[in-house]
């Protein structure tokens, strides 16, 4: 594809209400008819009509500053701006006229004497739209000259790893401090100073790095000129051509736009049409790509007999055949069943899909499982038990239709950033904001946001505030009774009903358990439930706990029991982490589930892959990976195949993981990085980053996306092809052309993916999942007529406390979260500039916690749990109420995971990492350094091998 430029209409849309009217204006001739409140401007470009423009872009609100947009409106006075003048019916507007053009010249002379003369001679700059002005109207040189006062000396901010501020190209038109404002969110950037004197300000005048700037770029997108810029572009020179593909960071899934020049990649620029997240990104989608050419690349497969014995490099043909002598030999040992494999969410769909078909019809059994069962395991079983189905209900869009959100265990703007900032839009226009989260999230008080409530309670006690919430609700009256009659079952509502209304739920008996005082919980309860529609936003804050799956199914009652179910504006969302944990779980990641959720001893579900893949499949439930590690050590279990996981380093109790990775007699891993899973493997097949995929990744919202090659596969191979080589060399023949004949497998033997092909995605941009013939668009919003189960199932939700207590040996609770700029295990992150905000994962301890362990800020301290113990440096902040500490785990070396338990949601295995018992104690011992990732400089951008 050449180099793909989305249309500019220079103002938003005016859309919605229907009962909007339109209005027909003529614009140079031509009759246009658009919304009324739609600018003229707007309406111009709709019709193929260009005006000139320089302070307005279709991402904002108009502003009106530039003067380059004049018009001539029949019947008024003057050239008023088209971007801030709306069409009137049976206007008549002229565009271009002699006088206009006169006009238009003065201003862009004007503009010009105090501009860098760069942005008309260098390459950099060609995406000057001044430059490109000047050229339009014939300007050349200005009248003049460049010798009195101007900004021509000032000097450039180059402190952001990624992208410059240079003032000498700035036009001060605000559309970078206006897109910091409305779409991002973070208010970093200012106009200081007056007339002459206006200038870009981060911050009060810090530099960009310096100041509350998050690096997510929408101001360099937004800039007409050159003066925020890509360093890739200065460095590289401007992109040629673009390639649509999805970020393959978290489970928001931004469509980006890559752009390349030559076989480079410049730059990523989000894309305006992508369904997830609109031409909005965050720093890790937009500038952190770089890992993808990082040095320690694998790119060859390797071999050795005993993990003690150096790696050999070896061929393709060498490294499969070995493997698959080494899995069958074990399985004619040890049975079929002591060997199976281990999806990632990382991959592809397709990737996906292959390399669990390996493991059903090559190897034979259901020992397949995939990272879900650390994060969102009980997501899937929570809303399948109540409403059949295991998926968010909404697009990500609705949420600007909610007036109340309760936001669960989840913090947006470092996790979901790009759903963050929609988030935020929806706040500031006037949507109620309940956060219930022990740690004081920035969504709690930030710039122009500010919670109605803050439930701040104690780590592990999420089922007991769910469960005084619907006590509120049952007790006062909120029961939305027509939605229940109507969706929902009588017998396990009315079941539910007087359970939640017992006194052990109320706000009164669980202050003791969660520590909330019941005034705020009414509060909460209250607002949500009266309001005309509450939205549930949930993440690994609920998931990851002994009771993750049951606070699941008590926000899925909640939801059902107030009818914020089934329409735009309300439902329960599920924030995902990877990128496609969604995709992996819907395509039988999982021991007792075939694609689709159907389980394995679903006879009609298992023979339509029977017939399909020639192979009798196994009907019994497979291994889940705690129980493949537990038969690991018990040496029931030998060989073990994991794609693009590190669980040495993701899981908890490592202790215990690294044992049963030692125990094993084969483990293959494939992966980018010699990651710390790999020190314990025989094999290594080196795996393809994002930019070398040809196939698709479903986000948190269903929505299924396009990856599409930027460039071959630098190791040879595509990851599919690598499983089904392997699959082929144990005896079961297996082969595809290319990723879009997998995903035709897909649609033909799950239902909920029917309707989706590699041709219908390229059209449609993007699908969300179920898409068949009876949704054959797609589904944003589910369960609009009913619930995929028919009724919808109230669940009884007893509040369990965790085993895991806090004791006089281990007396504060630690828990764990994400930062903006790392992303997981940090793999990728640790290998990009992004290091520069996160170096090194601290321990934040409460101030009076502290001080009682005579623990300063920075000091070393080590963390004790009953299982293990790490050494980090300490930040004392108040973010997170006494008795609780917290910590991020995006480096090997602060082993989070070494101190963190075995217990797990009773459901689902799903580790409770958000609840660990620890004593934290200053310590000489210094905190461990990732010497390699620090030794090595970070790359800016893509570095061709
Ligand atoms: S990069 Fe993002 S956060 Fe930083 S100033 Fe620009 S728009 Fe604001
Ligand atoms: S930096 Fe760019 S967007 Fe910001 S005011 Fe200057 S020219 Fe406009
Ligand atoms: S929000 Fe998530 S998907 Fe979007 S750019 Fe950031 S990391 Fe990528
Ligand atoms: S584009 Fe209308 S005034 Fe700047």
């Amino acid at each position: 594809m050449t180099l793909l430029r989305e249309p500019d209409y220079g103002t938003p849309p005016r859309l919605g209400a229907a009962e909007v009217k339109s209005v027909t204006v003529q614009i140079d001739g031509v009759p246009v008819t658009v919304p009324a409140g739609t600018s003229v401007m707007r309406a111009a470009a709709l019709a193929g009509i260009e005006i000139p423009k320089l302070c307005a872009t279709d991402s904002l609100e108009p502003f009106g500053s530039c003067r380059l947009c004049l018009v001539e409106i029949e019947g008024r006075k003057g050239t008023p701006a088209s971007c801030t003048t709306p069409c009137g019916a049976d206007m008549i507007v002229t565009t271009h006229s002699p006088r206009l053009e006169r006009l238009r010249r003065g201003v862009t002379e004007l503009y010009l004497s105090d501009h860098s003369r760069e942005c008309q001679t260098s390459d950099a700059h060609s995406e000057c739209e001044l430059a490109a002005i000047a050229a339009t109207v014939g300007l050349r040189d200005v009248r003049y000259g460049f010798e009195g006062r101007n900004h021509l000396d000032a000097t450039k901010d180059e402190s952001n790893p990624y992208f410059t501020f240079d003032p000498t190209e700035c036009i001060a038109c605000s559309r970078c401090v206006r897109v910091c404002d409305e779409v991002q969110g973070t208010f970093a950037l200012t106009i200081a100073g007056r007339g002459f004197d206006s200038t870009v300000s981060a911050s009060a005048g810090e530099s960009f790095m310096a100041s509350e700037c998050v690096s997510c770029g929408a101001c360099v997108q937004a800039c007409p000129t050159s003066a925020l810029q890509e360093k890739t572009v200065i460095t590289l020179g401007p992109p040629e051509r673009t390639v649509l593909t999805t970020c393959a960071y978290c489970g928001v899934g931004c469509s980006l736009r890559a752009e390349l020049r030559g076989e480079e990649v410049v730059r990523m620029v989000p894309q305006k049409a992508g369904g997830a997240n609109e031409g909005h990104s965050c720093v890790k989608g937009r500038f952190a790509w770089g890992y993808a050419s990082h040095r320690d690349r694998q790119l060859s497969p390797m071999v050795r007999e005993s993990i003690t014995d150096p790696w050999r490099e070896v061929s393709w043909d060498e490294a499969i055949s070995y493997a698959a002598s080494r899995l069958s030999a074990i399985q004619a040992a040890h049975g079929v069943r002591s060997i199976g494999g281990i999806t990632s969410s990382r991959c592809t769909n397709e990737e996906v899909f292959v390399l669990q078909k390996m493991i059903r019809a090559a190897f034979g059994n259901n020992n397949v499982d995939t990272c879900a069962r650390v994060c969102h395991a009980p997501t899937g079983y929570g809303l399948s038990q109540t409403f059949g189905t295991s998926a968010g209900t909404q697009d990500f869009k609705s949420v600007e239709q909610a007036d109340v959100i309760l936001l669960i265990g989840a913090n947006p703007t470092d996790g979901h950033p790009v759903f963050g900032s929609r988030m935020k839009q929806a706040l500031r226009k006037g949507a109620a904001l309940v956060v219930i989260d022990p740690r004081r999230i920035d969504l709690v008080r930030s710039p122009h946001i500010e919670a109605a409530q803050h439930l701040q309670l104690h780590p592990g006690s999420n089922v007991a505030i769910v469960n005084a919430l619907g006590h509120v609700v049952v007790s006062e009256g909120l029961v939305d009774r027509a939605f229940v009659q109507q969706r929902c079952e009588a017998d396990s509502f009315a079941q539910w009903e007087a359970f939640i209304a017992r006194p052990e739920n109320s706000p009164e008996a669980t202050e003791q358990i969660t520590g909330v005082p019941v005034e705020q919980v009414r509060t909460a309860a209250r607002l949500y439930a009266t309001a005309p529609n509450g939205a549930i936003y949930y993440g690994l804050g609920v998931t990851e706990h002994s009771q993750g799956s049951t606070t699941v199914m008590g926000m899925a009652n909640l939801a059902m029991a107030t009818g914020n179910i089934g329409r735009v504006g309300v439902g329960i969302n599920p924030l995902r982490g990877q990128n496609n944990v969604q995709g992996s779980c819907d395509l039988g990641s999982f021991p007792h589930e075939l694609p689709g959720y159907r389980h394995v001893n679903n006879d009609a579900a298992r023979q339509i892959f029977e017939q399909k893949w020639a192979r009798t499949l196994d009907p019994e439930p497979g291994l889940r990976i705690p129980n493949m590690l537990d038969a690991a050590v018990a040496g029931t279990y030998r060989g073990l195949f994991i794609q693009g996981e590190d669980i040495a380093q993701s899981d908890p109790n490592v202790k215990h993981v690294k044992a049963a990775l030692a125990a094993l007699e084969l483990l293959i891993v494939q992966d980018l990085f010699l990651n710390e899973t790999a020190a314990f493997a025989h094999v290594f097949l080196p795996g393809t980053s994002f930019l070398e995929k040809d196939g698709t990744f479903t986000n948190a919202e269903r929505r299924i996306n396009r990856v599409r090659p930027v460039m071959e596969p630098k190791c040879g191979k595509q990851e599919w092809q690598v499983a089904c080589e392997l699959a082929t060399a144990m005896g079961y023949p297996m082969h595809y052309d290319d990723g879009g004949q997998i995903m035709d497998e897909i649609a033909a033997t799950t239902p909920t993916f029917a309707g989706v092909s590699f041709a219908k995605l390229d059209e449609a941009g993007s699908l969300q999942w179920p898409c068949n013939a009876a949704a054959p668009d797609g589904t944003p919003t589910m369960h609009v007529d009913g619930f995929v189960r028919g009724k919808g199932h109230f669940v009884d939700t007893p509040f369990v406390p965790t085993d895991e207590r806090t004791s006089r040996k281990f007396p504060l609770i630690l828990t764990t979260g994400r930062i903006l700029s790392q992303y997981n295990v940090g793999a990728q992150t640790r290998r990009t500039p992004n290091v520069q905000w996160h170096s090194e994962d601290v321990l934040e301890i409460h101030p009076h916690d502290a001080q009682e362990r005579g623990i300063v800020d920075g000091a070393a301290v080590a963390i004790t749990s009953r299982v293990g113990q790490t050494v980090l440096r300490a930040r004392i902040a108040d973010r997170m109420p006494q008795g609780v500490v917290y910590t991020t785990f995006h480096y090997p070396s602060s082993g989070a995971n070494i101190v963190t338990t075995d217990n797990s949601d009773w459901a689902t295995n799903c580790p409770e990492y958000k609840v660990t018992a620890v004593q934290v104690m200053p310590t000489s011992q210094a905190p461990a350094v990732d010497e390699s990732l620090v030794a090595v400089p970070v790359q800016l951008g893509m570095v061709q091998r």
